[in-house]
C-alpha cells in the first residue's frame, strides 16, 4: 500500500552502544513529535539489529530494516547472512540494490532479483535502490538504465508479490555529495518510474507503490522534494546518523 515512509540507512557507521542510542532518541522523538502516519524505519548495520528491533516493538511509527541479505536460505557461505535470520530477529525491512552494493560488491541485476525472491519468500519488505551514475545522468540514458534496472530486479514479480515493494530512486551522483536532484529532475524519474510500473502491471498497482527519493536529503530540501506528486518519502544517508535532522526530516509529512 502506497505509504509516506522516511528511511534511515545508516550504512557503516556507529558502533554498538552508539548505534542503540541513537535509535532510542529517534524512537522517543518520533513519540513526541510525529503527528501523521508516515511510517519510519532505521536500516542499520547487522550488529545493531536486535536490540534495536526490540525497542521498536514499543514504537508504532518505527521499524528496522537491514541494509543486505544474501540470496540463498541457509548454508556454506562464510560472512553471510540470509533472510529468515533477518526476518527471525524481527526485523521487518531490507535495502537491496544500493548502488554502493552494486558498485563496491559486484551486485548485478540478475543477483538482485534471487535477494528480493528471497526477502518475500521470508515476508521481509524490500527496499528497492535504483538510479544513475553521473555520466549516465549526462549521455542522457538514464530513462533506459533505470527501466533495466526494474526490468531485470523486481518486474518478474507478480502483481501481489510486487506490492510489497517500495522503490527508492537514488541518482548515484547526488548520493553523499550534497548535490541533491532539484525537485523537478526528481519528479521527472519518479513519474517515469511510476509510468513504467503501470506499463508492466497497471495502474493501480503504480498508484499504490511507494516510491522515495534518496540522495543527499536533509531538513531543509526534504520540504519541496517530499511535495512532489510522485514523491513518497525519503531514504536518507548521513542526515539520519543525527536524530534532529532525521526527525525533522521526517516531520515533513506531519
Ligand atoms: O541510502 C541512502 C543514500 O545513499 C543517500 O545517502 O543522504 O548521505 O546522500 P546521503
Amino acid at each position: 500500500m502506497r505509504k509516506k515512509i522516511v528511511a534511515g540507512n545508516w550504512k557503516m557507521n556507529l558502533d554498538y552502544q552508539d548505534g542503540v542510542s541513537l535509535f532510542s532518541e529517534v524512537v522517543n522523538m518520533a513519540k513526541d513529535e510525529i503527528v501523521g502516519d508516515q511510517q519510519v524505519v532505521v536500516c542499520s548495520p547487522f550488529i545493531h539489529l536486535h536490540s534495536i528491533a526490540q525497542l521498536a516493538k514499543t514504537a508504532s511509527h518505527v521499524a528496522v530494516g537491514a541494509q543486505n541479505i544474501h540470496q540463498a536460505e541457509s548454508g556454506a557461505y562464510t560472512g553471510e547472512i540470509s533472510a529468515s535470520q533477518i526476518k527471525s530477529i524481527g526485523v521487518e525491512y531490507v535495502i537491496l540494490g544500493h548502488s554502493e552494493r552494486r558498485a563496491y560488491f559486484g551486485e548485478t541485476n540478475a543477483l538482485l532479483s534471487e535477494k528480493v525472491d528471497a526477502a518475500l519468500k521470508h515476508g521481509l519488505l524490500p527496499i528497492f535502490c535504483i538510479g544513475e551514475t553521473k555520466e549516465e545522468r549526462e549521455s542522457g540514458k538514464f530513462f533506459d538504465v533505470i527501466k533495466t534496472q526494474l526490468e531485470e530486479a523486481v518486474f518478474h514479480l507478480s502483481k501481489e508479490e510486487f506490492a510489497q515493494v517500495i522503490l527508492a530512486y537514488e541518482p548515484v551522483w547526488a548520493i553523499g555529495t550534497g548535490l541533491t536532484a532539484s525537485p523537478e529532475q526528481a519528479q521527472e524519474v519518479h513519474a517515469f518510474i511510476r509510468a513504467t510500473v503501470a506499463a508492466q502491471y497497471d495502474q493501480s498497482v503504480a498508484d499504490e507503490t511507494s516510491i522515495l527519493y534518496g540522495g543527499s536529503c536533509n531538513p531543509k530540501n526534504a520540504g519541496e522534494l517530499f511535495a512532489q506528486a510522485d514523491i513518497d518519502g525519503g531514504l536518507i544517508g548521513g542526515a539520519s546518523l543525527k536524530s534532529r535532522d532525521f526527525l525533522d526530516i521526517v516531520k515533513v509529512f506531519n
